[in-house]
């Protein structure tokens, strides 16, 4: 059976690009760390987060330099995170704990690779090492409603002998 020449550059191509997809996916997931949203952090009822860890949201210190920090994001706000800061020291470990009171959002820490949606009954969990005092923005990246685009917050790593956790 006789190939055409071009019939064979396009199959090579064609396989060439199915290699690099499956490629690009492998490395998202073994070397970019991308996962999909699991169970591990568990599910909560979104209609009684008072009666979860989620009553009182906020920064809790489990470990010499461990921390976690739940929030609850709802239209149009993360709280803790929009009207006052999230504050954490540096040279920590912080783990969030992040759900939904209503419909799906985003939480994403700018400038880190902490970036997941935020799903109702889902509690996301993400960890992540501040080294370094600073301040980042979170911002919601799923669409929400009507508010979303004034959907922020924001995180501050305070120096570690400033830091006073009665701010948080
Ligand atoms: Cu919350 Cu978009």
């Amino acid at each position: 059976m006789e190939i055409h020449r071009y019939e064979k550059i396009w199959t090579v191509a064609a396989l060439l690009i199915i290699v690099g997809f499956i490629a690009t996916v492998t490395y998202g997931t073994v070397g970019a760390g991308v996962k999909m949203v699991d169970d591990s952090g568990g599910t909560v009822d979104p209609g009684s987060l008072d009666d979860t860890e989620f009553s009182d949201p906020g920064v809790t210190q489990v470990g010499e330099d461990e921390y976690e920090v739940h929030v609850v994001a709802r239209q149009f706000l993360f709280q803790p995170g929009t009207s006052e800061p999230i504050r954490v020291p540096a040279n920590s470990e912080v783990t969030f704990y992040i759900t939904s009171a209503d419909v799906v959002h985003g939480f994403e820490l700018v400038g880190t690779n902490v970036n997941t949606m935020v799903i109702p009954g889902q509690v996301a969990e993400v960890t992540v090492r501040f080294d370094e005092p600073g301040e980042y923005g979170i911002v919601c990246h799923e669409y929400c409603g009507g508010g979303h685009h004034t959907m922020a917050g924001q995180l501050v790593v305070v120096p570690e002998d400033e830091y006073n956790p009665e701010d948080s």
